[in-house]
């Protein structure tokens, strides 16, 4: 078999960078990639947890970097790229999962709040992904993924503003496709299903609802970060050469049912 249909899967030397990358999905999608030999950048805020998890990658073996940044503050947000393009040169992979759920009612929701979360739920994935394109189309190669949600199809109680933000990454993720895979850049998202994260904190500790989750799926489980390797492997890799626009939902078939 010709060595390029082997790997498919391979991003070995790919140089990939991860938002949201100090915690949950974001650093389970960073570790899965740096142990599979990707060059990974960890962007999020609290620069003392994502060096720590730079050590722990480091240590086992991966090749990581961490840049700390607001992406809330849209100037310092635009001016990371050369911080993240200075330890590897400039990423082949953006991976946008940071997020928000501020989980308020339609009642509380303010035009402060409602702005937060569109802001760096779906605003900074287009902005933060065009950082990289010019040099992605120059490459002729490229690989963003965006983090979509199950409520990006279905409507949660006290989800007003993130379910809004989340419906739009979809869009989002197929007006990306249109805008730049014709230069090799495939544009798709994972929207998974109900992950035990700090954002989900709140609803894990009830015992009650977790079951109802569990039971509303078609496997009978919420998700585990290991669940998210392979999809992020798929979408990161060649072996998505002729996918773009999509959504995989992760979800253990929640919206299957
Ligand atoms: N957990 C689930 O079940 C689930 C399901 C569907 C979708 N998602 C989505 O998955 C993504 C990751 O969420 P998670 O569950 O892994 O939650 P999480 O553990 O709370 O992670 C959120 C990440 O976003 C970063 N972040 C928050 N505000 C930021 C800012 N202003 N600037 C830069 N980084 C910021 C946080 O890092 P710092 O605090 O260090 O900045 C953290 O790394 C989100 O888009 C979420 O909507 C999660």
């Amino acid at each position: 078999m010709p060595e390029s249909r082997a790997n498919l899967f391979d991003v070995t030397s790919r140089n990939a960078v991860v938002t949201g990358a100090s915690s949950g999905i974001g650093l389970a999608l960073s570790q899965t990639l740096a142990r599979m030999g990707a060059n990974v950048v960890l962007v999020a805020r609290r620069a003392e947890l994502l060096e720590k998890e730079c050590d722990e990658i480091t240590r086992l073996g991966g090749s990581v970097h961490s840049v700390d940044v607001d992406l809330l503050d849209r100037h310092a947000a635009m001016a990371s790229h050369d911080r993240i393009c200075e330890p590897f040169g400039s990423p082949d992979i953006v991976i946008n999962a940071a997020g928000i759920n501020l989980r308020e009612s339609s009642d509380e929701v303010s035009w402060e709040s409602w702005d937060r979360t569109i802001s760096l739920n779906l605003s900074i994935p287009f902005f933060f992904s065009r950082l990289f394109v010019d040099d992605m189309k120059r490459a002729g190669w490229g690989r963003i993924i965006n983090i979509a949600s199950l409520q990006s199809l279905r409507a949660f109680p006290n989800g007003i503003a993130y379910g809004a933000s989340k419906g739009g990454v979809i869009q989002l993720t197929r007006a990306m496709a249109e805008s730049w895979s014709s230069f090799g850049i495939m544009c798709n998202a994972i929207a998974p299903g109900f992950f035990k994260t700090a954002l989900t904190a709140p609803v894990f500790e009830n015992e009650e609802v977790l079951k109802k989750m569990a039971d509303s799926t078609a496997i009978g489980r919420n998700g585990t970060m290991e669940d998210l390797q392979g999809p992020v492997l798929f979408f990161a890799s060649r072996a998505s050469d002729y996918v773009t626009g999509q959504v995989l939902f992760v979800d253990g078939g929640f919206t299957a049912k």
